[in-house]
């Protein structure tokens, strides 16, 4: 009779009675989205490395792949009063911006040219954040710019009727991950406080996400975008600005490829303008040059 048999004759369960263990790796990002969600905490690994600040510092104290990326920060100065004069908004935006450029809070600021704070007004009504700078974006250290953001401003310009300069533009992550891969999710943690610190200064009324990174950090959600989009979602309870409405739609670069969504685009930038009572001035998407047609 073998163990397992012999154990059972005995009414003695050989099962295993927990879950299989998780890696650590799985089970820190859990816990770090149970105090997120449930306690609206930030989880700060204490022991994470400190990027080099110094010419003295060594290469292997530089964060490593399989090391959490966020590494601890100064703490963040207080945000402006929501109803500050909008000379200080703009000025907290800038302070943030130059925070951005010098972060070394994850492995993406070895490879890039210069970070991509994000752009617009502080009292922009209107934001869309997208997924992490391309090329262009690194060189120039401006949002949107390359051959997707040529499409985001058509679609902001002539399908919305919006003066690209009158809506806020910003990404999930500030630094472009090399080679335009998908950014990993301790880049995205590691990011997020900047983001979270953005939109509570400019507070817009609506905030269109860009594809699926952005569409799953601000609405706490996991389904792809195909399945998310076309509905209107809350800013989970744990940010600053919670509650706010946030229609996510597909990524300019996706629809580049895809020119077959860009219906699903349009239903999706009518569902973001009537939820803040703006009147749609077409009934088409956008033709021409930066379009997909
Ligand atoms: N794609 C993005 O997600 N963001 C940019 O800024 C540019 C391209």
């Amino acid at each position: 009779m073998t163990a397992r048999r012999a154990a059972r004759a005995r009414g003695i369960s050989m099962e295993p009675e927990h879950e299989p263990l998780i890696s650590p790796r799985e089970a820190l990002r859990e816990l770090s989205k149970r105090l997120r969600e449930g306690w609206g905490l930030e989880y700060v690994k204490r022991s994470a490395p400190h990027a080099p600040s110094t010419a003295s510092a060594s290469a292997s104290s530089a964060p490593r792949r399989s090391e959490p990326a966020v590494a601890p920060r100064a703490p963040a100065p207080l945000p402006p009063a929501p109803d500050a004069p909008l000379p200080e908004r703009e000025k907290a935006l800038q302070g943030i911006a130059r925070e951005i450029q010098s972060c070394r809070a994850c492995r993406l600021c070895e490879k890039r040219k210069q970070a991509v704070p994000g752009e617009g007004p502080a009292d922009a009504r209107v934001a869309f954040v997208g997924e992490g700078p391309g090329y262009d974006e690194d060189r120039s250290g401006r949002p949107f710019v390359g051959a997707a953001g040529q499409l985001l401003t058509a679609i902001i310009e002539r399908g919305m009727g919006l003066e690209r300069s009158s809506v806020w533009i910003g990404n999930t992550v500030k630094c472009r991950p090399p080679g335009n891969r998908n950014p990993e999710p301790d880049e995205i943690q590691a990011c997020e406080p900047f983001l979270r610190r953005q939109l509570d200064i400019v507070r817009p009324a609506v905030i269109v996400t860009l594809g699926r990174f952005a569409t799953q950090l601000l609405t706490g959600r996991s389904e792809g975008i195909l399945g998310l989009r076309g509905k209107v979602y809350q800013v989970p309870a744990s940010w600053e600005v919670a509650g706010t409405p946030v229609v996510p739609t597909v990524h300019p670069s996706f629809l580049l490829r895809s020119p077959e969504y860009k219906p699903q685009c349009w239903e999706d930038i009518k569902l973001a303008m009537k939820t803040i009572g703006l009147e749609s001035r077409r009934d088409g998407p956008p033709r021409g040059e930066g379009s997909p047609t």
